[in-house]
């Protein structure tokens, strides 16, 4: 459910039309809707009510200050990954003890900086790790809290590089070394052992994979019981899938239901990591058609957004839908077309093989379901500056980050001296 809808003949986000945006801040730009993340974090909140949690938005989704601020203000903590995303959480108001700080190479400034600001957990993911927070904290006089990453080998049939919980991944403990792994941090004077977590992959479908980790994850919080090892946290992780295309993925209410069974009676605290499924499909990347081009095989819409702005297309080879903005282009002839952008590679393109209503030159289009890991992955390659980000809220939008300028392009660049001197 999004609020990126046709009205008086063409596309609107809430109650904007899209082209007011798009001519106020020219294209390409990103486009959120309010109600929609809204809606969607409640949603799985909801889901959840009758079980203690935390929702610690997965923030590498998508890191804008304005959407950690909204996130936080319904209640959301972050799920974090590097001291970059410490820091924007901290700033945008996530409050500490709702920050659980997750990544298999995370630095000892790093750990020192989520230790002073006290955040939730640490989700650890091996065994050198362990040792290397536990000296961080004794260096600054604290105990760490922390949860083992476990990796459960389940299979969450997702596409390879977003699979992160079978034996050949570099994420987690695998779950046969996992007691060992806790009876040593256990034992170690500033580690704090409070939790598990597990997460297994991203664009999920199905529950059977969360259901079959879950499963492996409370057989070892039995075991830990066993052993004096007195677990408070769970962690779920992400992963819940979201429609691009066809997709059916669970409601979050069928996540819950599914899980819910298996964890109840175990007077835990769930911690929960959703990322693309609040913010996936409130987002909308708009471009505009500067040109045609038939080739040898092929008929080519040349746009002005490139795999810079959103690489998931060239990445993952991921299917965006592309709406027209002109809801009148809907009903023109039909032709298969590549959507590309002016970058330098034949991987550029936001669709392949696509078949859509004729576009001409100067008319907008509309790549849905780019709010997740849409901007967060843009670069400047090519020089291209990195594209503005709008929030529409009912009849208003305001601009949540700019467009980059060519200044922006070369900040902290320097000529050295050697290279000003004449011959
Ligand atoms: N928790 C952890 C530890 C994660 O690594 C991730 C995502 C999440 C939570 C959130 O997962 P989500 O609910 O968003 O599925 N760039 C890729 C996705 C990479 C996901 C990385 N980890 C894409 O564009 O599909």
């Amino acid at each position: 459910m999004h609020s990126f809808e046709y009205h008086h003949g063409e596309l609107y986000c809430e109650q904007v039309p899209v082209s007011r945006i798009a001519k106020e801040l020219g294209t390409p730009c990103y486009i959120y809707s309010h109600e929609t993340l809204i809606r969607h974090f409640h949603a799985y909140d909801s889901a959840f009510k009758n079980i203690p949690h935390v929702i610690a938005f997965a923030m590498k989704a998508n890191s804008n200050l304005a959407i950690l601020r909204l996130m936080a203000k319904e209640g959301s903590g972050a799920d974090i990954v590097s001291g970059g995303e410490l820091f924007r959480a901290l700033k945008a108001g996530v409050p500490a003890s709702k920050i659980v700080f997750a990544g298999v190479g995370k630095s000892p400034d790093e750990i020192r900086d989520a230790l002073k600001a006290d955040v939730l957990m640490f989700n650890v993911e091996s065994s050198a790790e362990i040792h290397a927070i536990n000296e961080v904290a004794a260096s600054v006089g604290k105990k760490a809290r922390i949860a083992l990453r476990i990796n459960p080998d389940v299979d969450p049939k997702t596409h390879p590089y977003i699979s992160t919980g079978m034996k050949k991944s570099k994420f987690g403990i695998a779950s046969d070394r996992a007691l060992e792994e806790y009876k040593m941090a256990s034992s170690l004077d500033h580690i704090d052992v409070v939790g598990v977590h597990a997460h297994i992959g991203s664009q999920l479908t199905d529950v059977t994979p969360f259901v079959d980790s879950l499963k492996k994850v409370v057989a070892l919080i039995h075991t830990l019981k066993s052993q004096g090892i007195t677990i408070r946290y769970l962690n779920i992780g992400g992963g819940l899938g979201i429609t691009y295309s066809e997709e059916k993925p669970p409601l979050p209410q069928d996540l819950a239901d599914a899980i819910s069974p298996l964890v109840k009676d175990l007077g835990l605290t769930l911690v929960m990591e959703p990322g693309r499924v609040i913010v996936g499909n409130a987002g909308i990347l708009v471009t505009k058609a500067l040109y045609e081009k038939a080739g040898e095989t092929k008929h080519f819409v040349i746009v002005d957004a490139a795999m810079n702005d959103l690489i998931r297309p060239s990445l993952y080879g991921a299917y965006h839908e592309i709406r027209p903005v002109n809801e009148e282009a809907i009903h023109r002839t039909r032709q298969t077309v590549d959507i590309v952008g002016p970058v330098c590679e034949s991987g550029d393109f936001l669709a392949k093989d696509r078949s859509l209503p004729g576009t001409k030159p100067g008319e907008l289009l509309a790549v849905m379901s780019a709010g997740a890991y849409g901007f967060v992955m843009a670069s400047n390659y090519n020089s291209r500056p990195r594209v503005p980000e709008v929030l529409v809220k009912g009849g208003e939008f305001h601009v949540i980050r700019e467009r980059e300028t060519y200044d922006d392009l070369v900040r902290g660049e320097r000529i050295p001296s050697f290279l000003n001197e004449t011959e």
